[in-house]
């Protein structure tokens, strides 16, 4: 059963304001504080777990919607090709399927998923979906991978002319880190973000298949893509455990991991990684460190990955009728981790504890439990409350020492089970 279990039928049926209801940002009133998520637009309290569920979160998704992500389509069915299994990959210990995905009636990008499951298993197990920067050629070292032949970023290792060559094979290895999940007895989905939308402001991706009335951003596009993604792993019954769907991102991925949890009550657990602004930081710059990116920042060097209007608020972000810490609370009651690096200022670190301490509120009324301590925890010790954080001195990255914390924090809450 999904994380929501009882309160989903109500959800479909229960009906929400329109997002044509909702005031011009330069209408909305200056807020300097974080906006309650437990009080409804027009004032009303949440009182029970209920009403979070039927009212505040469909509404909260309109919200987040309008004015930040842009609204996605209804997801199509998506049929599956296998193209390629070994089942002696890591040394034996695991199967690799390469998989072709395509959305049936839309003639547009195809999703190619890198899935590897432990062969040492009982019967299904939890899996960790999250897109890759560089190609799923990259995140084992294995040559008979498929190159990615889409458009890629410059800077990458073994990319040349934005496209990735036999030189950037097995780059993100230690990225990925896949023989350790797979040695911990979890599986691993992983796709390239570029084959759902290429990360430019000068060209769309999928969303050039689907109507005008849809204006998703690349990150709404992004999440909309993980969800295709778990659509197929939850028909994997013999392999995958359809309540042990982990999404983990870094950064933008990040960011995007945290709204696919949002929107989509399939996903049992969240780690966003180093996510900060747009993500799980603050859009309120009083609430975070000092030099971590503002939401003009972002809209100026970013502006595909939001829709338009957000740019209405790169002056006044206190407008908001929302921050993150809502995005947060909407994925209760799965556990969610914030993930950061001392140095990693820029995505907000202390911003983010923040977030996560205003997210408590709704897992206390949903999940009875949110944060342990609404102190921030020492640097390099996981705080494993169902609203986790995590802070590791060093940078901007993602590394094996992270990832011996993301299974730490996955065993807890899903082995535990
Ligand atoms: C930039 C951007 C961040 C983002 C990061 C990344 O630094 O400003 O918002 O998280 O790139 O994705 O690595």
């Amino acid at each position: 059963m999904h994380r929501i279990g009882v309160f989903f039928m109500a959800l479909a049926v229960t009906s929400v304001a329109s997002s044509g209801d909702f005031p011009d940002p330069a209408k909305l009133p200056i807020k300097a504080d974080l906006p309650d998520p437990l009080h409804m637009f027009n004032g009303k309290k949440v009182t029970s777990a209920k009403q979070w569920q039927n009212e505040r979160v469909p509404e909260l998704r309109r919200l987040f919607e309008h004015y930040m992500y842009g609204k996605a389509p209804p997801a199509p069915k998506v049929n599956a090709k296998v193209e390629r299994v070994d089942k002696n990959a890591l040394g034996g210990k695991a199967t690799l399927k390469e998989i072709t995905l395509t959305l049936q009636g839309i003639d547009g990008p195809k999703i190619h998923v890198l899935l590897v499951v432990p062969n040492k298993r009982k019967g299904p197990v939890p899996v960790f979906v999250g897109m890759n920067f560089c190609g799923n050629h990259a995140v084992l070292n294995d040559p008979k991978i498929t190159l990615n032949p889409n458009w890629m970023y410059g800077n990458r290792k073994g990319v040349k002319d934005n496209k990735a060559t036999e030189k950037s094979r097995g780059s993100d290895v230690d990225v990925w880190n896949i023989e350790d999940i797979i040695d911990r007895g979890y599986a691993v989905a992983t796709f390239y973000s570029g084959d759902i939308d290429a990360d430019r402001a000068d060209e769309r991706g999928i969303q050039k298949y689907f109507g005008k009335e849809f204006d998703w951003s690349t990150i709404r596009a992004w999440a909309w893509g993980f969800s295709r993604v778990i659509d197929y792993l939850e028909t994997l019954e013999d392999e995958i455990d359809p309540k042990g769907i982990i999404v983990v991102g870094h950064s933008r991925l990040g960011k995007t991991a945290l709204l696919c949890c949002a929107f989509d009550v399939r996903v049992a657990l969240c780690i966003p990684h180093q996510a900060g602004c747009g993500g799980t930081g603050p859009s309120r710059p009083a609430l975070g460190n000092k030099g971590a990116e503002s939401v003009k920042r972002i809209n100026t060097s970013f502006p595909h990955w939001f829709n338009k209007r957000f740019k209405d608020f790169n002056e006044e972000p206190e407008r908001l009728p929302f921050d993150q810490h809502c995005l947060i609370a909407m994925c209760a009651p799965a556990p969610v981790l914030l993930s950061n690096a001392v140095d990693d200022k820029w995505a907000n670190p202390d911003g983010q504890f923040n977030m996560l301490v205003a997210a408590d509120p709704v897992y206390r009324l949903v999940a009875a439990e949110g944060v342990a301590s609404k102190k921030m925890p020492a640097v390099g010790k996981l705080m494993d409350s169902p609203l986790g954080y995590w802070i590791r001195e060093g940078k901007h990255s993602m590394n094996r020492d992270d990832w011996r914390v993301f299974l730490d924090f996955a065993d807890k809450h899903l082995k535990a089970k």
